[in-house]
């Protein structure tokens, strides 16, 4: 059986998606060079999520977007399907990888879950590399909450009304040894209140990752995603109802489309490799290393 990655970038209405495909490319690459040379699906997603938060372009570490007090607040969160093990952060600042602080949690901590003040403690007490206010406060995402500020718009990552992408990154991976993996990460809505937290470091709503069934990563309205528990819904699917990858992310969306009228989307690696996508948005970014090939996708 083989080894299989997904990575996503966000879903929405996705102005120039053109623009995009060269980092998705570039880190789908690095990440299915990993996992080709026996690196574990836990390594490669962590991997790619790190290169995603790097990256200006998306929402999450460096790019994420500004809440109401014009600062950034990272989520992130990590889950490996050996073992159900996970760990989570979320409303830390300054920290320049959330996901690697996430896995820290998961593998230094008895815990699952570090938010604020408390996790970035944790953060710097394990090494984890700190950045200035001036890392994340890019011109173009003080643009974007300055446009948001003068619509009231408390709204997702660009905004339907902006380029209409939702924020958030994520990878998910089988390894050749058959093990599952997730990662997700993400700046949270432009905008949002002082305090707010989304579904991407919510194990079972933003992420879930077991050797049983399958490993997703989900972008979209977090507050849809947590009221259905949607990642560990798709995950229901595959293990109960045996559904591969495609029909299980297209259960999932349906499902959240008929609970709550939810926005966005979500990848799975199921436990055979196979990889599935599905969307209630215009496009999702995405890209997928699945039986040797490489492919990029916007819509
Ligand atoms: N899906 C990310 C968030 O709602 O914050």
């Amino acid at each position: 059986m083989g080894y299989s990655l997904m990575i996503h970038g966000g879903a929405g209405a996705i102005g120039a998606p053109e623009r995009f495909a060269p980092s998705l490319r570039a880190i789908i690459e690095t990440g299915a060079d990993m996992l080709t040379k026996g690196a574990s699906a836990l390594d490669a997603v962590t991997e790619c999520v790190r290169l995603l938060e790097d990256d200006p372009l998306f929402n999450a570490g460096r790019g994420s977007v500004l809440n109401a007090d014009g600062a950034v607040y990272c989520d992130a969160s990590v889950m490996d399907g050996r073992g159900l093990s996970a760990g989570a952060v979320a409303g830390v600042r300054r920290v320049r990888n959330p996901v690697l602080l996430a896995r820290l949690v998961m593998e230094r901590t008895p815990h699952v879950f570090l938010i604020g003040e408390g996790a970035e403690r944790f953060g710097r007490a394990q090494g984890v590399v700190i950045e200035e206010d001036a890392y994340f406060l890019t011109p173009e995402r003080q643009a974007q909450l300055a446009r948001a500020k003068a619509r009231s718009a408390t709204t997702l990552d660009h905004g339907a009304t902006e380029d209409g992408k939702l924020g958030t990154v994520g990878a998910v991976a089988r390894d050749s040894a058959g093990n599952l993996a997730a990662a997700t990460s993400t700046g949270g809505l432009v905008n949002q209140m002082f305090g707010r937290i989304g579904d991407s470091p919510v194990i079972g709503a933003g992420v879930f990752a077991d050797n049983d069934s399958c490993a997703i990563s989900c972008t979209g309205i977090g507050e849809q995603f947590m009221r259905t528990t949607l990642a560990r819904i798709a995950s229901v699917f595959v293990e109960t109802q045996g559904m591969a990858a495609t029909d299980a992310a297209t259960a999932a969306i349906a499902y959240l489309v008929r609970k709550v009228k939810g926005s966005g989307g979500l990848i799975i690696v199921d436990r055979n490799g196979g990889c599935g996508a599905a969307y209630s948005t215009p496009g999702m970014l995405r890209a997928s290393f699945e039986n040797g090939k490489i492919s990029v996708a916007a819509g």
